[in-house]
């Protein structure tokens, strides 16, 4: 059969945890993106360390990525369990390759084509068992057509720390499968697209990219507990850190880590914690008080499956109500969230600023998805970033440290100014801030630590309108028959989605909040002011995005939620917004 390239692959390698199937799909990844293509990758895992199903999803392409995509072309099953949880997509088209003899005998659905390679036994045979995972990768880089040489150079790379035999042996057993594989008749019609050109990129992750945000962002203090799935920032950050002079801790737990941050951040520090869901619900107490005494930090919530100890490595956007309201009394706080790598980045950065200027905490909301994904990024340049820094006491005069201000902003002075001495409490306090519980003077503080936030909307690009001027036969030029708001990595696959229907003529728009508290209300009215309807999806069972919508707008998006642990694939956006569409046009 004649081969045909396909712009945009996407292999799946299933396997038990402990098997290299994760090392696999990182190989492949970094392969591709040192060739030239653009990467998007997903992976899920067991919560244990040993055994269990875990798998890696790798989409290459010629073309812009923006998410995972809607399911795989190739499936690489290291064993019975990863092929029986996929049989379900092996559709006509698609190709498996799998382990023979192994664990198990498929029976391959009609129209699938199948390899079988003897990924364990040649393993074995060459004493070298945990190389099954590269005599896989070496038949899949012939099949495939994966940049065979960014592979071998990838292995020399990954293995280093672990020697020269440990190299030559996964070398050896990757050109194995390579020649089992060459032996085979090739029956699918599929091969990886030609990169254009090398391009001078990094591949990341949403955790490490976030980390190098903050690193840019001019991160002084970082301390916090390790959680799943967002242990990689701290250890990013602790790699880093360090060597430009800054502290890291990990804290006893998460109350430990954020009174640290909100302490460090009184010494005059920039100050950041990451956690997940039920990390962020112990730190609600220190979170207010930050509020109280208004202390800048960044608080990254790499949400996952909840409540409780949930899903640890599953998918989840349901943290929204705890990061808007997660504390008692009227507490104010920023809270922004991030679509791709690219925006972990920038986004955090933006955190810091924020943060700085309006002296108050900053929630960054990422997600199981984004947290694990790695996509290829231009290596930022940290002399193209804007950097924030707090509003500092000139010396002049008596210091008040929470002086009423126009803009309810008030100049800090960091401990040891002298005449700058003063308390930050989280009692109720006055200008000078020693404590006062009058009802006065709690709501003109009340007043003012809200005041502040006014500002915030103008201070960051809050939204982006994702829109395609189209003529058509609508009654007004941009009037939508379909608008989709979306938040976090449900971007990536709206945007996508949005394009294929645009291709096929539908006129949909995207409408993209990056800060979700404050609201940016005038944005979202005006964008529902140019669509018939609206669609909002989000991965939570209750809608919570919507729930805002709802309560601060006169929108009244239609809730689409799913949360079975993954992310929305791009199809299903198309056939929802179809089957509205066509309920308008009925
Ligand atoms: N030769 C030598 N070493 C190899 C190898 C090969 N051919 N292939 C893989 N390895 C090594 C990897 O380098 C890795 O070593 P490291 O841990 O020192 O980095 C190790 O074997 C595991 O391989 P890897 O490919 O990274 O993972 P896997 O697909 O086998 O899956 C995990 C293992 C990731 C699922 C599991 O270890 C894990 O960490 N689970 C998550 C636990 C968790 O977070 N729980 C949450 C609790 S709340």
């Amino acid at each position: 059969m004649q081969r045909t390239t396909k712009n945009d692959l996407i292999i799946r390698i299933g396997g038990e945890g402990g098997e290299g199937v994760i090392s696999v799909g990182d190989f492949i990844t970094q392969a591709c993106a040192r060739a030239g293509l653009d990467v998007y990758t997903f992976k899920t895992f067991p919560a244990e360390i040993k055994g269990g199903y875990a798998m890696y999803q790798v989409r290459a392409s010629t073309e812009q990525l923006y998410n995972q995509g809607d399911t795989f072309d190739v499936l690489c099953a290291f064993n019975g369990e990863a092929y029986n949880m996929n049989l379900p997509r092996l559709r006509p088209g698609t190709t498996v390759v799998y382990d023979s003899p192994g664990d198990f005998t498929p029976d391959i659905p009609y129209g699938v084509y199948a390899y079988p390679i003897p990924m364990t036994h040649t393993a074995k045979g060459m004493n070298n068992p945990r190389a099954k995972n590269m005599v896989a990768m070496g038949a899949m880089s012939v099949l495939f057509n994966i940049p065979v040489e960014a592979l071998r150079e990838v292995i020399a790379t990954k293995f280093a720390r672990r020697g020269e035999d440990v190299i030559q042996g996964n070398l050896a057993a990757f050109e194995r499968g390579r020649e089992l594989a060459a032996a085979l008749d090739k029956t699918d019609p599929w091969t990886i697209g030609t990169p254009k050109a090398k391009r001078d990129v990094v591949v990341m992750s949403g955790n490490n990219a976030i980390g190098l945000g903050a690193l840019i962002a001019g991160l002084d203090f970082f301390a916090a507990y390790p959680i799943t799935p967002a242990t990689e920032i701290a250890i990013y950050v602790a790699k880093h850190l360090p060597k430009r002079g800054g502290t890291l801790i990990q804290a006893e737990d998460e109350i430990a880590a954020i009174s640290q941050v909100v302490g460090a951040s009184y010494a005059g520090k920039k100050a950041m914690t990451s956690t997940s869901g039920p990390g962020l619900s112990l730190m609600s107490e220190m979170l207010g008080m930050a509020v109280m005494s208004e202390l800048p930090c960044v608080i990254v919530d790499v949400q996952r499956g909840g409540p409780s100890t949930g899903l640890p490595t599953k998918h989840e956007q349901s943290d929204l109500f705890l990061a808007v309201h997660g504390s008692h009394g009227d507490a104010g706080r920023i809270v922004l969230s991030v679509e791709s790598i690219r925006d972990c980045i920038n986004l955090t950065v933006v955190a810091f600023n924020l943060a700085e200027k309006y002296q108050c905490p900053v929630l960054l909301l990422s997600d199981g998805s984004l947290a694990f994904s790695t996509q290829n990024v231009p290596y930022p340049n940290p002399d193209n970033y804007t950097v924030v820094e707090r509003k500092r006491w000139n010396g002049e005069g008596e210091y008040r440290r929470y002086a009423q201000t126009e803009d309810g902003i008030s100049p800090m002075a960091d401990p040891g100014t002298p005449g700058g001495m003063h308390i930050a409490t989280g009692l109720e306090h006055n200008e000078a801030g020693l404590p006062s519980y009058t009802s006065v003077n709690h709501e003109a503080m009340l007043s003012k630590r809200f005041r502040k936030l006014n500002g915030v909307v103008n201070d960051v690009d809050p939204v982006e309108v994702d829109a395609v001027e189209s003529a058509g036969t609508a009654q007004r030029a941009d009037l939508a028959d379909m608008g989709v708001i979306a938040w976090g990595s449900t971007i990536g696959v709206v945007r996508e989605a949005l394009q294929r229907l645009r291709a096929e003529g539908y006129r949909v728009k995207g409408f993209y909040p990056k800060l979700l508290h404050p609201l940016p209300v005038q944005q979202f009215e005006a964008f529902g002011a140019s669509c018939r309807r609206l669609l909002l999806p989000e991965v939570n069972f209750q809608g919570q995005l919507a729930h805002f919508v709802r309560a601060e707008t006169s929108l009244r998006p239609e809730s689409y939620t799913i949360c079975g642990g993954m992310p929305f694939t791009p199809e299903m956006i198309v056939s929802k917004v179809k089957e509205r569409v066509r309920e308008i046009m009925a």
